[in-house]
């Protein structure tokens, strides 16, 4: 069985972050794929301010990395660069917590500015972390994430489409069913 594991370095679940999310999941789910999604905000505030490695729901998120086969990483754009709230997580992930997985980043930024984010930030964590299979990063402009009156999302086409290009290559990398 396929393990999958999303690090959501948000601030919030009502964000159009949470749009890509739900795509995400839902690609996996459709291939009976086990998916659990890490909202790092939600993680106790004390445990990832203090590096506190003996907390339990460090403990119990790091679990879930160990055992993934996919970690997508997504993350907001915050001053050109990924979240200081999931860099207060990964910091917490033991040092070659990613060998061996392939690892797809995701950034939702406000700005087409800051397109190259995820490369000269956020990708060298992952290679520091073992990761040698990185996937193409996808990076969406925010208004690319329509929210409609009945509070859910709408991605406009060219968003959804890269976004499904890279899902779909993970098929090919990994024996999802
Ligand atoms: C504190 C903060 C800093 C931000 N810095 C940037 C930035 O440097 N570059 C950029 O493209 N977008 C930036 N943004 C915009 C966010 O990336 C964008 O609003 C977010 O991905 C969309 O999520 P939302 O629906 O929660 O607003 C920033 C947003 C906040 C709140």
């Amino acid at each position: 069985m396929t393990n999958v594991v999303i690090i959501n370095g948000s601030n919030t679940r009502n964000s159009r972050v949470t749009a890509i999310q739900e795509k995400v999941e839902r690609f996996f789910t459709a291939h009976s794929v086990t998916i659990h999604t890490n909202y790092v905000h939600e993680l106790p505030a004390d445990a990832l301010i203090t590096a506190n490695y003996a907390n339990d729901d460090i403990i119990a998120e790091n679990k879930k990395v160990e055992e993934a086969d996919i970690v997508v990483v997504l993350t907001p754009i915050y001053k050109a660069s990924y979240t200081g709230i999931l860099k207060t997580y990964l910091d917490l992930l033991p040092q070659k917590a990613l060998v061996g997985k392939t690892v797809l980043p995701i950034a939702v930024g406000g700005s087409i500015g800051h397109l190259l984010a995820l490369e000269y930030a956020l990708k060298p964590i992952l290679a520091v972390l073992g990761a040698t299979n990185i996937a193409h990063s996808v990076y969406i402009v925010d208004k690319q994430i329509i929210r409609l009156e009945n509070g859910n999302f709408a991605i406009e086409d060219d968003a959804n489409n890269r976004l499904e290009a890279e899902l779909n290559k993970l098929q090919n990398i990994v024996a999802i069913n």
